[in-house]
């Protein structure tokens, strides 16, 4: 449902904690609307240890709806629901890369520019988003 007249998008967001509906102005950077409404893509220790934005240590990678979908072999999902699901071109080098090799994207390096439905994957090199995770 996004226009080029409209001035915010809608982002439906899975996480660990479930899933959230949020409000973002087009031409903001998806970290810092995910950041702002406390929907962090980090985990706890890389809260404090990343890049800051600069798209070096990608620590802030998000998965759009259709990554999402590529186990489906047989092509359309009918629900006629994701259609603005589809990820955006990457601008980023770093970016790139991680879309060429199917790695989740770096939400610092993506701008809104329309409704995305996206999730934030469980990280386990920087450790685990759960506090109570015994798990190695
Ligand atoms: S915050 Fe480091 S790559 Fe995004």
């Amino acid at each position: 449902m996004s226009g080029a007249s409209q001035s915010i998008a809608y982002l439906r967001v899975e996480h660990g904690e479930g899933k959230s509906l949020l409000v973002a102005p087009i031409g903001s950077t998806l970290r810092d609307v995910l950041l702002a409404n406390g929907v962090s893509p980090y985990t706890r220790a890389t809260e404090r240890l990343n890049c800051g934005g600069r798209g070096l240590c990608a620590t802030c990678g998000v998965r759009f709806g259709s990554d999402n979908d590529r186990s489906e072999e047989s092509g359309s999902s009918d629900d006629g629901e994701d259609d603005e699901s589809e990820a955006p071109s990457p601008e980023h080098w770093h970016d790139s890369l991680a879309a060429r090799f199917g790695y989740p994207r770096l939400s610092c390096q993506i701008e809104v520019e329309g409704d995305m439905h996206l999730e934030i994957p469980e990280k386990i090199v920087w450790g685990s988003r759960r506090p109570d995770s015994d798990e190695r």
